[in-house]
């Protein structure tokens, strides 16, 4: 029997980089938001041994390196399973597009996989195993709208945003993550270099930690809001939730290495805004860049505008946690 599931994207609603720790990883703060994109996974058990990937996409490693090798392995292990595991991608997303597409479709391996075997794990075990594989996984054992801490892994579900219009553009290139972080680094130490000159170290230049406590200043204050729980954007009503959160001024901090790098990123969260996008940002480290819109309306016309500027521009909303869950089983449930 074959398990079919959607392995949905994710953008960040805000991202806020903090110190390098002593494992390599930083820690950070974002929202993580899921949305109405997705690849699809298909997963088989046959009787014998082996994991196999099969991707239509050359830019999908079909190795032990791929995510959703990674993660089979370690449910079939945690299970003490055996069988020949054939995992099928059916790719939509970008590859290196900050959607988070490669964790999603971890996840989506391991939900699957767990239905073929018809065995399960308990939802710790799963938490494990996917923060062992990436940080950008747990979150897609939440769905919906969820805050990311530490190095990202560590998740708790936010209430949920109601779902929203937006429109993601996926410019044709891929952005490495790691890179990105590393020259946040040198950025960041570039700064303090600076700042330690400016002050004659008498001064306590914010650091990356008292940036951190800030957000989560900002995101308390948003969380506790007379507003949290009103309709967001698709609703009539201006002070909506996620129009909210977006007025705590809220920043993906990628943007500010990854621009200089590919200024015509910078150029197309422009062309967002002047479409009409109540907010529009980098997601993770790129190169997707995405808006929110008031309204489907807002979005369909912007849609349009951003194509005849020659944009790969697609429609989507945000998904809730409900929608997420109910949506992601398609076939062998
Ligand atoms: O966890 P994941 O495999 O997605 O991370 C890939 C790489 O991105 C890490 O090896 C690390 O270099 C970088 N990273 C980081 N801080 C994080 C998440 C990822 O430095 N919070």
């Amino acid at each position: 029997m074959t398990v079919t599931v959607r392995s949905f994207a994710k953008i960040n609603l805000g991202l806020y980089i903090g110190a390098a720790r002593a494992d390599g990883f930083h820690d950070l703060r974002t929202v993580y938001q899921t949305i109405a994109l997705h690849d699809l996974i298909r997963v088989r058990v046959a009787r014998g041994i082996g994991i196999e990937i099969v991707c239509a996409d050359p830019r999908v490693p079909c190795d032990k390196t791929n995510t959703c090798h990674r993660i089979a392995e370690r449910v079939l292990d945690e299970l003490d399973a055996t069988g020949k595991v054939t995992i099928e991608i059916e790719k939509n997303l970008p590859v290196q597009g900050g959607l988070g597409a490669a964790s999603s479709n971890a996840v989506a391996t391991m939900i699957a996989l767990e239905r073929a075997l018809k065995r399960r794990l308990t939802q710790p075990a799963r938490l494990r195993i996917a923060a062992d594989v990436g940080s950008d996984l747990p979150q897609f054992l939440i769905g919906g709208t969820s805050l990311g801490v530490g190095r990202g892994e560590e998740v708790y579900p936010l209430p949920d945003l109601p779902s929203s219009p937006i429109v993601v553009i996926t410019p044709d290139v891929g952005v490495s993550t790691p890179k990105a972080f590393a020259d946040w680094d040198a950025l960041a130490s570039g700064e303090r270099m600076k700042a330690s000159i400016a002050t004659r170290d008498q001064l306590t230049h914010p650091n990356a930690s008292d940036r951190l406590l800030e957000v989560g200043r900002a995101l308390s204050a948003w969380l506790v809001s007379p507003n949290t729980g009103a309709p967001a954007l698709g609703g009539s009503r201006a002070g909506s939730l996620l129009l909210d959160l977006v007025r705590t001024g809220i920043e993906n901090d990628f943007e500010r290495v990854v621009f200089p790098q590919y200024p015509e990123l910078r150029d197309i969260k422009g062309a967002l805004e002047r479409a009409g996008a109540a907010y529009a940002s980098l997601s993770g480290s790129g190169s997707t860049l995405y808006g929110l819109f008031r309204t489907r309306k807002a979005a369909a016309r912007a849609l349009i505008r951003l194509r005849k500027q020659g944009l790969k521009a697609q429609a989507a909303t945000t998904l809730t946690r409900a929608q997420y869950w109910k949506r992601l089983a398609v076939s062998g449930f």
